[in-house]
């Protein structure tokens, strides 16, 4: 490939100009210049699009209209600014731990719009979001069924819940399996008449629904679509061993994006059309016909409207490899450095925000400041010449970035993170 075309096939480029716009050899995000941005804010610092993270509750809202309801999993970024906008757009959340709660509940949401999952809740966590108002909790375990019985008991409280339920193999997909396999997530599918007769024993706890998630960054449709048809038929026999109609059967999340060339983004057409079928078998069931169907995303909504960017504070060649030395990496950003769990390591899209006209020249690796080649945040990065002061951006960021990472990691300090809106930013 002639080196004066890597800049426009460059992956992240195209990336760029899918979510955000370029102008003047410049990427805009929310309608402001990403490094005027930087200049008044400074870096290293995460900025997210709060209209693209509208666009995108939209576009998967209306693709899903009629069949399932949104929950933002806010472990994807707990930003309160985030969970507020994505609440304003008509979702509700799904939490995992006492913190997350109470970022839910500041930002807007009512109890009934809360869902609280998680393996290892704490009994002070369980007992706040009980006192505090909640629409249901995801049972994981026996240990939890006596744990919340005990805790409503004493407060005085009934509430409602679902099982969660750890699917067999074949009804996996994603790049991490959280199910499918021996897990702490719920209870196994092979157990579930055992699980109901367990719950519908205790009088503090009414069992309303299901829950299955079984994996994350999930990019085909048919995957995606089988295994929600088969957590609908778990729901079935749900229902059925409890002989009571379900109000609620929860999805999971899971929905991926596309972080590497080649990639192709969801294909919401697809879906759309997909869960038409879907929608029937759950109409067809009276055990099941009124039920609220949940699809709890956290990646999908928030990923693409982040970029983390980072300025170049030295430049160097080692032994034939051009090195960037950035004054951002792993401690903000774990999961671009490939250590989030990921099992292949690739480079998350990468622009320079400030020479996005200019060629690339020989791909270059680029680096965070901390002692550890772990600190990686891309190895063959199609970049144009870049000096001290110049900026990169990794894209695809808005999803498991800061939250996700060790930012206390060799103590430099946290980036700012800043929320950008047709115009104009807020510092978060
Ligand atoms: C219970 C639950 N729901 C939703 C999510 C969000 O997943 P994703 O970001 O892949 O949509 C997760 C992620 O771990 C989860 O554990």
């Amino acid at each position: 490939m002639p080196v004066s075309d890597l800049a426009e096939t460059g992956h992240g480029y195209a990336v760029a100009r899918e979510n955000f716009s370029v102008e003047g050899g410049h990427l805009h995000i929310g309608g402001l210049q990403l490094a005027a941005l930087v200049r008044d804010i400074g870096s290293p610092a995460y900025f997210y699009d709060g209209d693209v993270i509208r666009r995108t509750y939209r576009g998967l809202a209306e693709a899903l209209r009629g069949f399932a309801h949104l929950h933002y999993s806010i472990k994807a970024n707990p930003a309160p600014a985030i969970v507020r906008l994505l609440l304003s757009e008509g979702a509700g959340v799904e939490i995992a731990s006492g913190g997350e709660y109470r970022a839910a509940r500041a930002a807007g949401a009512r109890p009934d719009q809360i869902i609280f999952a998680g393996p290892g809740k704490r009994s002070v966590e369980i007992e706040e979001v009980i006192s505090g108002g909640v629409g249901e909790i995801h049972l994981e375990g026996y240990h939890e069924i006596d744990r919340i019985a005990g805790i409503a008991r004493r407060l005085g409280r009934r509430l409602k819940a679902a099982l969660r339920i750890n699917p067999v193999a074949t009804a996996q997909a994603g790049a991490m399996r959280m199910g499918g396999k021996p897990t702490a997530f719920g209870f196994d599918e092979e157990c579930l008449a055992d699980a109901v007769t367990a719950v519908t024993k205790v009088p503090e706890i009414d069992l309303v629904g299901i829950h299955v998630y079984a994996g994350t960054q999930i990019l085909d449709v048919d995957a995606l679509v089988r295994q929600w048809r088969h957590a609908i038929h778990l729901a079935a026999q749900v229902a059925s061993l409890h002989a009571k109609p379900l109000e609620t059967i929860d999805l999971g999340g899971g929905l991926g994006i596309p972080y590497y060339a080649g990639e192709k983004p969801l294909d919401l057409t697809r879906l759309t059309a997909d869960v038409a079928a879907l929608s029937r078998d759950i109409r067809a069931n009276p055990l099941l016909a009124g039920a609220r169907v949940i699809v709890e995303p956290g990646r999908y909504l928030v990923g693409p409207a982040g970029v983390y960017v980072a300025e170049v504070n030295a430049v160097k060649t080692s032994r034939g490899t051009r090195f960037i030395v950035t004054d951002g990496g792993m401690h903000h950003h774990l999961a671009a450095s490939g250590n989030l769990g990921q099992i292949i390591k690739r480079d998350y899209p990468i622009v320079a925000p400030a020479r996005m006209s200019e060629t690339a020249v020989a791909p270059a690796t680029v680096v965070g400041p901390l002692c550890t080649p772990l600190d990686t945040l891309a190895r063959e990065a199609l970049l144009p010449q870049l000096d001290v002061g110049d900026l990169i951006a990794v894209l695809q960021s808005g999803a498991y970035g800061l939250t996700a990472s060790p930012a206390g990691f060799l103590s430099h300090p946290p980036p700012a993170e800043v929320l950008v809106e047709s115009g104009s930013f807020t510092v978060l």
